[in-house]
């Protein structure tokens, strides 16, 4: 059944994400830095918050090796920002296909926004990456995630032509969606996060260290 409604979801998906962001760079992991030494140095891991739906919650200072932790930057030669790769961040969803076999459902990271808060949950859900909910996402020179914009509506009219605007809202907040609870990563919109107990943190990829 609910690899029936991933396999659904991923058929529908696919001739649009094709379009979008066909190319993909990869594998990396993503961790918390420049933040208080309990959290510093801490891997953000992919868990369960729905129906093939996954938040990026905090986990501990060792990886995980079951890929839960692993994720991969998805961009096309039109996505570049400040000459490098962006686009969407994707982590592959494992499910059981129909004949039993083990695939993957390549799920973009989105907002899921609620209008009565300045806090967005992020999820990670196979998708089209051609809505205006997934995460437009890059890295910096320091490897910081940031969600980027063309458009700088704080003048006006609105300027379309001194991007792109980086932004780096990341906040790590006790988070309640889809009937679970969990310390995650969430984006705050503007302002104070409503929420209490989020606060700032800086999300660094970290490509895996190769063995000799
Ligand atoms: C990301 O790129 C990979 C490799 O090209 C592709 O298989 C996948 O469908 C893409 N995912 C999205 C969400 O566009
Ligand atoms: C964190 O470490 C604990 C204790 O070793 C372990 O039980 C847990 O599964 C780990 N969680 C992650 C996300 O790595
Ligand atoms: C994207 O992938 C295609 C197919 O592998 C390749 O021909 C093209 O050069 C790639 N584009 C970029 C911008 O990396």
């Amino acid at each position: 059944m609910l690899a029936t409604t991933i396999a659904a979801l991923v058929a529908l998906a696919a001739p649009a994400m094709a379009q979008l962001y066909p190319n993909q760079t990869g594998s990396f992991h993503l961790k918390l830095t420049n933040t208080n030494s309990d959290l510093d140095n801490t891997y953000l891991y992919a868990c369960h918050s729905g129906a093939a739906i996954e938040q990026l919650c905090l986990g501990n200072k060792t990886l995980r090796d079951d890929g839960f932790g692993t994720f991969y930057l998805n961009y096309s030669a039109n996505s570049l920002v400040n000459d490098k790769p962006a686009g969407a961040l994707v982590w592959n969803l494992p499910f059981t296909s129909a004949g039993g076999a083990i695939q993957t459902a390549s799920s973009p990271l989105s907002f899921s926004y609620n209008p009565t808060s300045n806090v967005a949950i992020l999820i990670l859900s196979p998708s089209s990456t051609d809505t205006s909910d997934v995460v437009p996402a890059g890295f910096d020179d320091d490897e910081h995630l940031f969600a980027y914009s063309y458009v700088d509506e704080s003048v006006f009219p609105p300027d379309t032509s001194s991007g792109p605007h980086l932004f780096y809202h990341f906040a790590l907040c006790q988070t309640y969606f889809g009937g679970y609870r969990y310390t995650a990563l969430a984006w705050v919109t503007a302002g104070q996060p409503l929420n209490p107990s989020c606060h700032a943190v800086t999300v660094t990829r970290e490509f895996p260290i190769l063995a000799q």
